[in-house]
């Protein structure tokens, strides 16, 4: 073999072999192209139109039955402009209610489509708001209580872009499908007919619905051909209960360049960028030497999130660089942030999260007897009895657990006819929030703010944790949030603060609030 040779061989080795347990298979040709949600702006007139509906999709080979919005799946990626008043005329074609919250927007309770929004199946309800926060990557889905879950697993979730001045001015990538990409994780899972096998039951009350293949959005495993240069992807992790942990399968870094609410003040440079349910993240990535490579998920520590095929690193997406070059850069600042108020005399609320202890356990009981051990991989579960939880008085199969209610915010199911408390408008307040006493992850999301963290389970939030948010992990300690409410939202159409884990926040853990 020439030396040449050699030396390429053996950085072609190393690429594949810079991720524990990378297999060559995974840099197969990938067939399908990433599928590019069509931006929906505004009309002449400020309005949009979404239709809820249900077509069809195929997932490796076989057809199966999916919602989406305007389409067979997912949905448009929605377009406003800061301080420009927009109508949305919403048509429900389903055959079952739902509603369209708008996650991340900071609009009046009346307009949020939290549960209170419903639409009834071949009814409309129309919305208008000015969108007035700074440029941020938002996303809407349904909010049906007790639907969630399923109505996001069947394909209800698009993306919502607010663009202001300022970031106009960045000189960041920008062709929309082209170095401005957006990309909706979401795993699913598929009965023997390939259908969306969907369940809310005890096992998924407890540690959530996840499945075994990971799609971009909606597809498995797709590639995606961009100019060489930095490129733009705006990550949705869409969700309903698995954290995704994104990294390069050769080790390129990400540039975490905007949270859930908007820009940073600054990149911030990451190997790996740990991501729950419901959040966004946008990255740059430097693609100038021209090399393919894959956007990956790594295996996280989360009750459940072991199982197969997700023990092992796992291919999000193929990214090859073309000849052509690209245009945007990564600059050294984005944006201000403000320096948080001082926290003097601010009222504070302590939200403590709980699941009945006897979902826990059935839950934990069918997890382990559906998938074994293995599920609890990585998981620090010492206070568990193993034994005691599959003999004896225990093994009910999981009768007489009233799961609808097994998840709870300060000893409550949620109550939508109850607010739990009214925050002051324009004020900022501290919350508390408790994962203490549980092993669950829950990605706690407040609607009608975008917040800041100022501790999280514990700890001071990482850098590029640290700007706007609306979503705050809560993982067995506490975190707290300063929030601040400008609209108002009447008891009718009070706001939600929840676990963001669809199937905790469908059974309990989830209340009102009125401003
Ligand atoms: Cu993304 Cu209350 O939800
Ligand atoms: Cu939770």
């Amino acid at each position: 073999m020439q030396r040449r040779d050699f030396i390429k061989y053996s950085a072609a080795l190393g690429a594949i072999s810079a991720l524990p347990g990378w297999s060559k298979a995974a840099f197969a040709a990938t067939p399908q192209t990433l599928p590019i949600p069509a931006l929906l702006t505004p009309d002449a007139q400020s309005r949009i139109t979404l239709r809820v509906q249900a077509g069809t999709s195929t997932f490796a080979g076989k057809n199966a039955t999916t919602w989406g919005y305007n389409g067979n799946l997912l949905g448009p990626a929605i377009k406003l402009r800061k301080g420009k008043t927009v109508t949305v005329e919403i048509n429900n074609r389903l055959a079952e209610e739902t509603t369209i919250h708008w996650h991340g927007l900071e609009v009046p309770g009346e307009v949020d489509g939290g549960p209170q929004g419903i639409i009834k199946p071949g009814s409309q309800r129309t919305v208008t708001f000015t969108p007035n926060q700074r440029t941020a990557t938002c996303w809407f889905h349904p909010h049906q209580h007790a639907k969630t879950g399923h109505q996001v697993a069947m394909g209800l979730a698009g993306l919502l872009l607010i663009e202001d001045d300022e970031s106009r001015m960045l000189r960041l990538p920008q062709q929309w499908g082209v170095d401005d990409v957006p990309v909706i994780v979401q795993d699913k899972r598929f009965n023997t007919d390939g259908q969306i096998d969907y369940q809310l039951d005890v096992m998924s009350a407890a540690v959530g619905w996840f499945g075994d293949t990971l799609l971009a959005n909606g597809v498995i495993y797709p590639r995606h051909a961009a100019p060489r240069g930095w490129l733009r992807l705006r990550l949705l992790n869409g969700c309903n209960a698995r954290s995704l942990n994104f990294t390069t399968s050769d080790k390129r870094p990400l540039y975490v360049i905007a949270s859930d609410g908007g820009l940073l003040a600054e990149p911030v440079k990451v190997d790996a960028l740990p991501m729950l349910p419901g959040e966004r993240f946008e990255v740059l990535v430097d693609t100038r030497d021209g090399k393919d490579f894959d956007l990956v998920t790594l295996p996280v520590s989360q009750m459940g999130m072991a199982v197969a095929p997700f023990d092992k690193p796992q291919p999000v997406l193929h990214i090859q660089p073309l000849t052509i070059v690209a245009s945007g850069e990564l600059p050294d600042t984005l944006a201000t942030m403000p320096p948080l108020p001082s926290l003097d005399g601010l009222t504070q609320r302590t939200l403590q999260l709980s699941m009945d202890p006897m979902l826990d356990m059935m839950g934990m009981q069918a997890l382990m007897k559906k998938y074994g051990d293995g599920a609890m991989r990585g998981m620090d579960h010492g206070s568990m009895d193993h034994g005691s939880m599959n003999h004896g008085g225990m093994n009910h199969g999981g009768q007489g657990v009233d799961f609808h209610h097994g998840n709870m915010i300060n000893g409550k199911a949620f109550d939508m006819n109850t607010p739990a408390f009214a925050a002051a408008k324009g004020q900022y307040e501290r919350w508390v929030i408790s994962g203490e006493g549980d092993m669950m992850l829950h990605p706690f999301h407040i609607h009608g703010t975008q917040f800041r963290i100022l501790s999280e389970n514990g700890k001071p939030p990482a850098a590029h944790r640290a700007g706007w948010k609306d979503i705050v992990n809560v993982f067995g300690a506490r975190s707290e949030v300063l929030v601040k409410f400008d609209y108002d939202a009447p008891k009718a159409q009070a706001y939600m603060a929840h676990c963001h884990l669809l199937e905790h926040e469908d059974t309990g853990m989830m209340l009102g609030f009125t401003v």
